[in-house]
């Protein structure tokens, strides 16, 4: 999806940027892991391969999809933004009949950032951005029924189980967003600042020369 291309999202531990064919290499290297294989049901793919899957992400107008940095980092640190990644989230358009539902998907890929807020966090900021700028009022999550954190994480969000599937051993959890939802969302996700990523990039770009 393009219309996320030139969006940054601020927020307090994370910050939001559009997936781009700079992040691949390390996105790639983190795919690696038969952990992450295992608790985001993905196939290994090669580096050609995320390649095109990057520019698949980026054109399909079913799916939109950030990389989630870490934001102190990013934004006191002055590292490059590869250093900074720690993660992504994606939002899947998933039924063509009714285009405000999206399938949500998060992955704190650095071990060391798991347990520290930040995959709340990154899927606030996708489920509110999704509210506002794509106009979804119905999220779902796909879990592995051995997956813990990640079913806890959803509960504590406001996700409901709806259904569990035997056959790919998933939940199927859902969160319709009433008045009260979207009012908890947006205040949820208050602190975020939307920015305009090429402009930052060109300002980094003047300041490192
Ligand atoms: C699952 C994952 C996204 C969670 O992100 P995280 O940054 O580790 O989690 P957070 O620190 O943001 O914790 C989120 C909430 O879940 C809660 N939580 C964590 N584990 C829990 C558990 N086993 N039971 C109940 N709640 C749990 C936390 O208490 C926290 O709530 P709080 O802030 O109100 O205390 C992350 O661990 C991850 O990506 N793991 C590897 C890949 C994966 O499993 N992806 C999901 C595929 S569906």
């Amino acid at each position: 999806m393009r219309i996320n291309q030139n969006t940054v999202l601020q927020g307090k531990r994370v910050t939001l940027v559009p997936y781009t064919s700079a992040h691949v290499p390390r996105y790639h290297e983190w795919m690696k892991s038969e952990e992450l294989q295992r608790l985001t049901a993905s196939e290994p793919l090669s580096l050609a391969q995320e390649y095109e899957m990057q520019c698949s992400w980026q054109e399909d107008t079913d799916k939109c999809t950030f990389i989630v940095l870490d934001t102190d980092k990013w934004s006191r640190q002055r590292a490059t933004e590869e250093e900074c990644m720690v993660g992504d989230v994606n939002l899947f358009l998933t039924d063509s009949e009714d285009p405000t539902v999206g399938e949500i998907e998060i992955m704190i890929a650095e071990p060391n950032y798991r347990g520290r807020g930040f995959g709340k966090e990154a899927t606030l900021i996708m489920m509110s951005y999704g509210m506002t700028h794509l106009g979804l009022t119905t999220f779902e999550a796909k879990i592995g029924l051995e997956n813990e954190t990640s079913i806890g994480m959803f509960k504590k969000i406001h996700f409901k189980e709806v259904g569990v599937n035997n056959i790919f051993k998933e939940v199927v959890l859902r969160m319709i967003v009433n008045e009260e939802e979207r009012q908890w969302l947006l205040q949820q996700t208050s602190h975020v600042d939307e920015k305009n990523y090429s402009l930052m990039k060109l300002q980094t770009q003047i300041c490192d020369s």
